[in-house]
């Protein structure tokens, strides 16, 4: 399938302008006929489906494994990002006098964890933004021999920064600490390869970039952290012989029970979209389209916060904007969706919005975007 093509699997598009995948991705018609056949097969033969469809979420597996180069025994299913995060930094075991470096574009989900009464006594360290960028330096100075930790977001949901995972990987390594990296907003956006990066620990959501079901999240385990023990377990991670309990050697250990086969149905055709397209072609169409939208918005005085550079950005396009709401709901009448939150965030205060183009969106929807806001402004 061409990139192109894709648009008319999005039902949304024959009457809203969307540009909201850094929320939720609309649901394509495949992913609605798969819902339809479990609902179907549950209502008429549950029996068969409670047999079958279990094979769903290795199915599920097997496509996220394809999609971001790593072994589907790597990759656990969870509800979402939050709780492979909470998973990954449960396994660390860390002791007090440890310390955790995170930057100021770290996620909560990535940092509350650390201030559990269980990880009392660990030490949280804020790498600070400068000029809207995370410098490496700055977080290779942060980094000592108790860090047992780098936790980071891959892109950055508020600013759109993109870090180089391969890049915090080797610093982290060289001072024996993990790198975990809340995914949240590369995962299908981006051309990644986890082999090669060096992450350890890498969770994500389906409901994203990943074109799949909201309460879906993956974690990858890198396969040296595989005999990793969790602090719970279910009979997916240890069987059913509770004479001669051991935990399976895969990333299934870190899972309890049947996960939500509906949301995996649904999951599915968004991952087979993916690598039908070609994630190198995505991760193309999507920074050409950011670009667009940074250069858009440039030549229109409106002043963006997401760095230019292409190895730095992805598919976040974040523009500092002090009435967000009423902008949101000035664009939402014209039929345009966006994120727009009048919040405060560590890096800048006030409101903003973030504009978040997928395979579905086009450069119309990018120049009505900019129109639209043209529009607003002059009219204030
Ligand atoms: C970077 C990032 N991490 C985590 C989340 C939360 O995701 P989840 O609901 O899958 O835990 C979001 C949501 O927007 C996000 O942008």
């Amino acid at each position: 399938m061409k990139i192109a093509e894709a648009r008319k699997l999005f039902p949304v598009f024959k009457n809203r302008t969307y540009l909201f995948s850094g929320g939720i991705a609309p649901a394509n018609t495949r992913a609605a006929e798969a819902m339809q056949d479990h609902l179907d097969a549950l209502t008429y033969n549950p029996s068969d489906y409670y047999h079958h469809s279990v094979h769903t979420a290795t199915e599920v597996k097997h496509l996220f494994a394809r999609l971001m180069h790593c072994d589907h025994d790597e990759i656990a299913i969870t509800e979402n990002t939050s709780s492979a995060i909470n998973i990954a930094t449960d396994l660390l075991r860390a002791k007090p006098g440890d310390n955790v470096v995170v930057d100021d574009f770290t996620y909560p989900s990535s940092i509350y964890p650390w201030l559990l009464p269980s990880h009392h006594g660990i030490e949280v360290r804020p790498v600070k933004q400068r000029d809207g960028f995370i410098h490496m330096q700055d977080i290779e100075k942060a980094i000592d021999d108790r860090t047992i930790a780098l936790s980071v977001c891959h892109v950055s949901p508020f600013e759109g920064f993109r870090h180089d995972i391969a890049k915090l990987a080797e610093i982290a390594h060289a001072c024996d600490a993990v790198l975990i990296i809340d995914g949240a907003q590369g995962a299908g956006a981006e051309n990644l390869n986890l082999h090669e990066s060096g992450v350890d620990f890498y969770g994500c959501c389906a409901m994203k970039w990943l074109l799949g079901a909201p309460g879906i999240g993956f974690l990858y385990v890198a396969r040296k952290h595989l005999d990793k023990i969790p602090s719970r377990a279910g009979y997916v991670s240890g069987g059913f012989d509770v004479n001669n309990f051991k935990l399976v050697s895969n990333a299934s250990r870190f899972e309890l029970g049947k996960p939500s086969l509906m949301s995996l149905a649904y999951t599915k055709p968004g991952l087979e979209i993916l690598l039908d397209l070609g994630m190198e072609n995505v991760h193309k169409h999507i920074l050409n389209l950011s670009g667009n939208i940074i250069s858009g918005l440039k030549a229109h005085n409106i002043k963006v916060v997401t760095p230019e550079d292409p190895n730095h950005r992805m598919g976040i396009v974040a523009v500092h904007e002090h009435d967000a709401d009423k902008l949101f709901e000035t664009l939402h009448a014209y039929k345009i969706d966006l994120y727009a939150k009048s919040k405060t965030l560590p890096y800048y205060k006030g409101g903003f919005i973030q504009i978040a183009p997928h395979i579905y969106n086009n450069l119309e929807d990018v120049n009505r975007l900019i129109e639209a806001l043209d529009a607003y402004h002059a009219q204030k």
